[in-house]
């Protein structure tokens, strides 16, 4: 079993920018399709994604994916501000993901932490979320990690229930982009982040976030009231852009200080 690999000394490159194949439709099916690589460079693998680009945001990569990619693809040498994060020695680390869309975060994070990983997202993303899954099960086997896919619609009690809490670590990319899906969104997180009754230990959720909207804001203010948020990394904005991806932690606020 690989654990939380805490300790690597070997410094390797950030993770490639991915490559793509051509949009092209599969032969039994009219749907567009679009596979991209992403090289692992720490552990010498590559992962392989199918997205569908006309069929909506959840089937496509969303630029902060791309760059929690490479802070992971970072981890193994510590020279990734959220080291203390991934850092879960001892045991194979527990990660749940929200709002996964393709998956390819979740299913490096197993494979670069050596972790369970649970992707998660609306019931009809699902189908594609298990389609990469198991068109990664051999770097996962190889690396030790493993990736469960599951339902969950934020704010649904039902499905925070099944989730559960029991995790070390929650993740996410380009979440904040609608402003209807900010109180949901904020309801799941202090499901699994408030009043765990867990003194020793805060859970944390990493959120790669790129801005687009004035009005996101909001979101922010509200979190604030339940989380303390702080900025951990500022990705470079991509070509064309001012603004780059940026990289916060979110932990529970000491339940003195709670304002909710
Ligand atoms: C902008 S996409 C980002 C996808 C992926 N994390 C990425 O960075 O490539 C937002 C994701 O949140 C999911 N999502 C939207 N509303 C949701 C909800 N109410 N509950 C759970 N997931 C939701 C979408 O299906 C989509 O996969």
């Amino acid at each position: 079993m690989q654990l939380g690999k805490c300790h690597n000394p070997e410094a390797p490159p950030i993770a490639s920018p991915p490559t793509s194949s051509a949009t092209m439709p599969l032969l039994d099916d009219p749907t567009p399709t679009h596979h991209q690589t992403f090289r692992l460079h720490s552990i010498n693998s590559t992962i392989l994604i199918r997205q569908f680009p006309t069929q909506g945001i959840s089937f496509q990569l969303w630029p902060a994916a791309t760059t929690l990619l490479t802070l992971l693809d970072r981890h193994p040498t510590n020279t990734t501000p959220l080291s203390s994060s991934f850092n879960i020695c001892g045991r194979r680390p527990r990660i749940l993901e929200l709002g996964s869309g393709t998956g390819v975060v979740g299913i490096a994070a197993a494979a670069l932490l050596g972790a369970n990983v649970t992707v998660t997202d609306l019931p009809h993303v699902l189908p594609n979320l298990q389609f990469n899954v198991d068109a990664n099960a051999g770097i996962l086997e190889v690396h030790g990690g493993a990736v469960d896919v599951a339902a969950l619609s934020w704010g649904e009690s039902k499905d925070m229930e099944a989730i559960g809490r029991e995790y070390d670590l929650i993740i996410g990319s380009d979440l904040v982009y609608n402003d209807n899906l900010y109180e949901p969104l904020l309801e799941t997180l202090k499901f699994l982040l408030v009043g765990l009754g867990r003194s020793e230990k805060k859970v944390v959720f990493v959120m790669g976030h790129l801005k687009r909207w004035k009005k996101e804001s909001a979101f922010f203010k509200k979190a604030n009231k339940l989380f303390d948020v702080e900025v951990v990394y500022n990705d470079a904005p991509f070509d064309g852009s001012r603004i780059g991806v940026t990289v916060y932690q979110f932990v529970s606020k000491p339940a003195d200080k709670l304002n909710t």
